[in-house]
């Protein structure tokens, strides 16, 4: 797949301006990536959800910044459209300005992705500063932090408006192109969202952002354990997966499967 023809950063970012609302989703994998790609999704984010919904961990601090490489060189390769995001794992940006370039930096060297996303605003502002300096578009990540998990005790709905607005004017104001804003009050989703004229990309956050993500997994009823309630299921995939592995089993038992039409003469 040729990354040319992607939506670039500047025209992502673009968007907000032209009223167009952005859809991003989740993925890790070749096959998917390309599916949401054909779907028409304006951004692709290889999250450190990675770590929950794919890897079986309990939280996102578990996933390794190879890990997160090793998926983001596979969906690199599967999207032509979308631009394509990748999440900076823990604690990846939290150990100073040049580390996080460094660790950027492998994120762009070693897939084809544009742009790294990292949980942070007023407080990584020097972090977003030093990696858009050296040419690394930064998605900043602003609200719920779930990589802040046993910090903030459990994911909460984050209601400190003024600490939350000033995270996303810094966001800004340090060159993010983006910024997520995860489980905030809707009525202060849509003052951020006035407020700052980078793209606001909402997860529970109500209808007024300037973009929508989710993870994939919750949007097709993949997700085994707990799904927020902010998740609209738009598919129920996992019983269908769950019925159709139940029905090969019963034709190999019953000696239904291979039939005639599955084997060779
Ligand atoms: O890791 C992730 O999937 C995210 C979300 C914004 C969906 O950060």
């Amino acid at each position: 797949m040729s990354p040319a023809k992607r939506i670039t950063v500047p025209k992502f970012a673009a968007m907000k301006h032209a009223g167009e609302k952005i859809t991003m989703l989740t993925a890790y994998d070749y096959p998917t990536a390309r599916l949401l790609d054909a779907a028409g999704v304006e951004g692709i984010l290889v999250g450190d959800s990675l770590s929950m919904v794919v890897q079986g961990h309990e939280n996102t601090l578990s996933v390794t910044l190879d890990a997160m490489i090793y998926h983001a060189e596979i969906v690199g390769r599967a999207v032509e459209h979308a631009l394509v995001v990748v999440d900076m794992p823990f604690p990846s940006n939290l150990l100073g300005p040049y580390k996080a370039i460094e660790n950027a930096g492998r994120i762009l060297k070693e897939s084809a992705c544009q742009a790294v996303k990292l949980e942070g605003g007023a407080d990584q502002s020097d972090v977003i500063a030093a990696l858009v300096g050296a040419g690394i578009p930064v998605m900043a990540h602003c609200g719920l932090r779930p990589q802040a998990v046993h910090t903030l005790g459990g994911y909460r709905v984050q209601r400190d408006a003024e600490r939350l607005m000033a995270d996303a004017k810094a966001a800004e104001a340090a060159g993010a192109f983006a910024v997520v804003l995860e489980c905030i009050p809707a009525d202060l989703a849509r003052e951020i969202t006035k407020a700052i004229s980078i793209p606001t990309i909402g997860i529970g956050a109500g209808a007024d952002c300037d973009g929508q993500i989710l993870v994939i997994h919750d949007l097709l009823g993949l997700s085994s354990d707990y799904v927020p309630s902010f998740v609209k299921a738009y598919a129920d995939l996992g019983t269908q997966i769950t019925d159709a592995v139940g029905r090969f089993r019963h034709d190999v038992r019953e000696g239904t499967f291979p039939g005639p039409g599955q084997s060779f003469k």
